[in-house]
């Protein structure tokens, strides 16, 4: 292998009159640290990242990585200053450079140096928003805070036949910023041992259970991935395989043990299996790894499934829930809103189309007219706690439209951990169940209905239950006489819920 020998101090480059080519935080961070010792201000510094194709084939420019020890006793680059001793940048400020430098602009890595330079010469305003510098380090995390969030709750993991082999799912994003390897730790969190790969334009990851692997792209956009699936999932098995390949750990013995020789033909790997095989043979092996895994960060993370289980079976917010495979259309998830002691709770049946949007329970047609139903009872909806038995939209496409599917039982049963949650903070005194759905999971049967509840209060589980129709029926009943029943019957309920406040409970359930 070449002497490292490309490699320069920085600060030696600089004086050269060369850009500094970093491409990742720890690059630009040790090569900062160096130009700060050597005194070198933001000015005479030019920065650059390198271009993807000198990247792939390994011609990189001349980077600014750190010394090696043969470059630091290179006698053409003397100190020229006194140098100065390293600096010390607060936690919370490096916390900050390490975030920004995730955000997609041209200068970031010129701007990341003048905040750190200027902390240096004691213009500790640089960390605050007041200040230029401050409030564009400040919009820079935010917008990469922003896009991690976005990417953990908008991407799309797409199941594929197991017979397909792995990757088990698979994800195509577009992120703003470059969040893919913090975005790629949250879901080896959470998914455990199965195997996944997330792809985006620039970059992919793929997990096979055991090991994160960071390559360069592997799909061109969402339709190669799509047809990857399509085709039996092939080309994409073929793709995951060649990336996880690791030439280290190659035993082809071992190998053709696993796999008996008379199977290997059917196997779609079997046709790229010796070409890497005796790549490894030729040297990849010494290197360490296949070269499409050769620039991956490595990072093995041991987590055992039994560890990520506990993770996905209680997910800590509504955001993350995975127990029902309704998350996976749904917008986002709609929790409940209202005052935290509410002595009142309503329980709807799912958001719908504009709840999903809003991310709030009960702001389309439906929540208007149960606007009106309160207000004809008396009861201001903002004393009331109004939520939903299943916390996000479960829909069918009818042309341009999401139209509204009733929930399955287990769907209604996955979310009882939530509404459980609710009412164990809430405390209501009375729940008015809107509809047989919130009539079911309040009662926690299927062997109730809606015709032998309404207007007759339960006791169940120390709170007095309500049951009345769901505004949407009101809504789309045919007929005037019919509407205006179903509306008072409503209202009735809404009374009967408020009367029952006064009411003691200290009758055994019925
Ligand atoms: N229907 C419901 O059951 N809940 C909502 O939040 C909206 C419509």
């Amino acid at each position: 292998m070449d002497a490292p020998a490309a490699l320069q101090p920085a600060d030696a480059l600089v004086r050269a009159g060369q850009p500094l080519v970093v491409d990742t935080f720890a690059a630009w961070r040790e090569a900062a640290r160096e130009l700060l010792v050597h005194g070198i201000p933001p000015e005479q510094v030019t920065w650059g990242t390198p271009h993807m194709d000198d990247l792939l084939s390994g011609t990189a420019p001349v980077s600014g990585a750190p010394p090696t020890a043969e470059a630091s006793h290179n006698p053409s680059t003397p100190p020229t200053e006194p140098l100065r001793p390293a600096p010390h940048i607060p936690r919370s400020l490096m916390e900050m450079l390490q975030s920004a430098a995730c955000c997609r602009v041209p200068d970031r890595w010129a701007f990341l140096y003048r905040v750190i330079w200027r902390w240096q010469q004691g213009e500790h305003d640089v960390q605050s928003p007041a200040d230029e510098d401050g409030a564009r380090l400040h919009a820079m995390v935010k917008a990469v805070h922003r896009e991690e969030h976005d990417m953990h709750a908008y991407i799309r993991f797409r199941e594929r036949p197991e017979e397909a082999g792995p990757p088990r799912f698979v994800a195509w994003y577009e992120p703003r910023h470059d969040v893919l390897p913090q975005v790629a730790e949250h879901f080896v969190a959470r998914m455990g041992k199965i195997s996944w790969m997330i792809a985006t334009p620039d970059a992919s990851v793929l997990w096979d259970g055991h090991t994160l692997h960071n390559t360069g792209p592997l799909v061109r956009d969402a339709a190669d991935l799509e047809q990857g699936s399509k085709d039996g999932g092939e080309a994409l098995w073929l793709t995951y395989y060649r990336s996880v390949f690791n030439p280290a750990r190659l035993n082809t013995e071992v190998m053709h043990q696993h796999i008996p020789t008379h199977r290997w033909k059917n196997l779609p790997e079997a046709k790229i299996v010796p070409q890497m095989v005796s790549a490894a043979a030729l040297g990849a092996r010494k290197v360490g790894q296949y070269e499409a895994v050769g620039q991956r960060k490595g990072t093995t993370i041991p987590i055992a499934p039994e560890d990520a289980q506990p993770d996905r079976e209680q997910p800590s917010t509504l955001d993350e829930c995975r127990r029902c495979e309704l998350w996976e259309f749904a917008t986002q998830a709609v929790g409940g809103e209202g005052p935290k002691r509410a002595k009142i709770m309503f329980v709807g049946e799912q958001p719908g189309d504009q709840e999903d949007l809003a991310g709030q329970p009960f702001v389309g047609p439906a929540g208007k007219l149960l606007d009106r139903v309160c207000e004809a009872a008396g009861v201001d909806r903002d004393t009331v706690y109004v939520t939903n038995a299943v916390k996000h939209f479960k829909w069918e496409p009818r042309g341009k439209r999401r139209l509204h599917k009733t929930p399955a039982q287990r769907e209604i049963e996955a979310c009882h951990y939530w509404l459980d949650k609710e009412l164990a903070s809430v405390k209501p005194t009375v729940i008015v169940a809107l509809g047989a759905t919130a009539l079911k999971s309040v009662l926690r049967t299927a062997n109730v209905t809606l015709k032998n509840s309404l207007g007759k209060p339960l006791r169940h589980e120390g709170r007095w239950v309500v049951t009345t129709y769901h505004p949407s029926y009101v809504l789309r009943v045919p007929g005037e006489d019919a509407k205006r029943d179903a509306f008072n019957t409503m209202v009735e309920g809404i009374k009967l819920a408020h009367d029952l406040l006064q009411r003691p409970i200290d009758v055994p359930d019925a």
